[in-house]
């Protein structure tokens, strides 16, 4: 059984499999997931993940269940891995968006169902996937590209730095000090054979860069940080001064945007954005990650070994 937590629980090959899957038409794909249920938690908003992943769901057969923590209340009614097993007797994968990474461990520990992470503190693996395919969209190759992010080392860097570099590219970074990748992050990333250059003004990151990545100061869970984190990254707005420092790079940014803050509006509507191409890639990614997923493992609802 495969589960897909964070880009680094795929080989290179795996990862390239799954991009060239997700340009394929949808039909094109088989309906692996046939009238089976998918579990879509989620204890933080969204728009694009919760929406591509459903969709994906029914491009694949299948039949998407959107779950709050509010209703199935893990760790306070039951235990993660009660509810776990509750939902791999229903489910073909579990999707679930969590504060608290380790509760995706704890779920993919059990190996009852596929576990596939939609974010966490730690990683966001299918935003990184979308992210490629709009690269690739535009310059047809990751491999050789120099992809620039700027602000703060997060869930996003982290999963788009394993992919970059995974696909042959590289991967630049220019976070403020007290926000940068951790040794631990830096480990991760070396294990996979990946150095990210890390720059520590943003107008030095963009010269000759292929790409210009941002995502929000203030990620969902540190609202709380909200004053200190906007002092700290005052100098760190992708405006089009610094887009102007590379005359090609496009824009890409996860969104939520937070307008005036990481990115003002000229850069973010303007004609190097492809912010909306990268969002309507969430489906295809997702799709294709499922996909791969239900290839990798059997039938649903055969946990610890009691047949049904
Ligand atoms: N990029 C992204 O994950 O968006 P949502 O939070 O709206 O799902
Ligand atoms: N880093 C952001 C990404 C939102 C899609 C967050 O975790 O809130």
């Amino acid at each position: 059984m495969r589960h897909l937590l964070d880009i680094d629980d795929l080989s290179p090959d795996e990862l390239r499999h799954i991009v060239e899957q997700a340009k394929r038409p949808p039909e094109s794909l088989e309906p692996v997931l046939d009238r089976q249920g998918v579990a879509c938690y989620f204890e933080k908003p969204s728009a694009r993940t919760r929406n591509s992943t459903e969709l994906a769901v029914v491009q694949l057969g299948g039949h998407p269940v959107y779950i709050t923590d509010s209703e199935v209340g893990i760790g306070t009614r039951e235990s993660p891995e009660d509810v776990t097993r509750t939902l791999a007797c229903y489910h073909r994968v579990i999707c679930a968006r969590v504060f608290d990474h380790g509760l995706l461990e704890r779920m993919a520990g059990l190996d009852v169902v596929p576990v596939v992470n939609l974010l966490s503190d730690g990683a966001h693996p299918l935003q990184a996937i979308a992210d490629v395919l709009t690269v690739e969209a535009e310059y047809g190759s990751m491999a050789g590209r120099t992809v620039t992010y700027v602000g703060d080392s997060n869930n996003v860097t982290r999963s788009l730095a394993l992919a970059v570099g995974m696909l042959g590219g590289s991967i630049r970074i220019s976070s403020p000090p007290g926000h940068r990748f951790s040794a631990v992050d830096r480990d991760r990333l070396s294990a996979a054979g990946i150095e990210p250059e890390e720059v520590d003004r943003p107008e030095d990151a963009v010269k000759g860069a292929d790409v210009v990545y941002t995502d929000t100061w203030v990620s969902m869970g540190q609202e709380g940080e909200r004053e200190e984190r906007l002092q700290a990254f005052e100098g760190f707005t992708v405006d089009e001064r610094l887009m102007a420092l590379s005359s090609t790079a496009i824009f890409l940014h996860c969104l939520p945007a937070h307008r005036g803050e990481e990115v003002t509006d000229g850069v973010l509507d303007g004609d190097r954005s492809r912010v909306w191409a990268q969002a309507a890639n969430r489906l295809d990614a997702a799709r294709a990650v499922l996909h791969w997923i239900c290839g990798q493992s059997g039938e649903a609802g055969s946990v610890e070994g009691q047949p049904r």
